[in-house]
């Protein structure tokens, strides 16, 4: 199993588009993939086309050691199994409790587990393994620029760009100081494109919304660049 915390280093980078269109593309390429939402938001379950009067989710099932929770899933059009937050409050033992449990999860082998993880919520005070991968996702302004430049703790992670407009000369300029100086960003940025909100207004995700986008390559770029990792963390362990 991979499992991959997709976490915004401030709250509104994308980190929740991007887990929905990346899932998706996982799975229409015969990929087992299982989204765990870890934010009280749910937004995830409206990329995902789910049906917004059910508020059922892993918060609202009792965190014991059966990890019953698994039994909230649901699965969409494009086989994509996804369990929603839910609507209860929780606290970091219940997240560590979860994410503890998320092991031991009957799947497929070389499944996907994907989380997304509000910004909010420190990474490093749950129980993560050498081989999950964590996938910071920043955009090129002032706001994420200052957070790395007084040391973000995602140094354990790797940064991803998205929304990137290469037009903007402010955007480029952050973009080329990061290009050079951050040694853990990802070789490959999202752009931006208005597909993407236009997409969640149809309850749905970019790649099915708009098959011939840019964007579209940058999610399949992302595609192979966790296949990779994944090949490279299995080989190291
Ligand atoms: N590549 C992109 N191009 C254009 N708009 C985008 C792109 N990615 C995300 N967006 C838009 O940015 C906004 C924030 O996206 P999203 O909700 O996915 O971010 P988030 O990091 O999950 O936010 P939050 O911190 O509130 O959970 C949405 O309107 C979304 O449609
Ligand atoms: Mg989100």
């Amino acid at each position: 199993m991979n499992r991959v915390f997709f976490k915004g280093i401030k709250g509104g980078t994308g980190t929740t588009s991007i887990i929905a269109n990346i899932a998706t593309l996982l799975a229409q390429s015969k990929h087992s993939v299982l989204c765990i939402d870890l934010d009280p938001k749910n937004e995830l379950c409206l990329h995902l086309g789910h049906q917004w009067h059910n508020q059922i989710g892993w918060s609202n099932k009792a965190i014991d050691a059966d990890a019953n929770w698994s039994d909230s899933a649901f699965i969409n059009e494009d086989n994509v199994k996804y369990v929603p937050f839910g609507s209860e409050s929780t606290n970091t033992f219940a997240l560590c409790t979860l994410l503890n449990q998320s092991k031991r999860l009957n799947l497929e082998a070389n499944s996907w587990l994907l989380f997304d993880v509000p910004s909010h919520i420190s990474l490093e005070e749950l129980p993560l393994d050498e081989n999950d991968l964590i996938i910071n996702i920043v955009t090129c302004d002032a706001g994420c620029y200052s957070q790395i430049k007084k040391g973000h703790s995602g140094s354990n992670g790797f940064y991803l760009i998205n929304r990137f407009n290469a037009s903007n000369p402010l955007e480029l300029d952050v973009y080329q100081i990061w290009r050079a100086n951050l040694n853990q960003l990802a070789p490959f940025f999202i752009h931006f494109d208005s597909s993407v909100p236009e997409a969640l207004a149809a309850k749905n995700v970019l790649i099915n919304c708009s098959p011939l986008s840019v964007v579209k390559e940058d999610f399949q770029a992302l595609a192979s660049w966790l296949n990779n990792k994944r090949k490279s963390l299995s080989n190291s362990l």
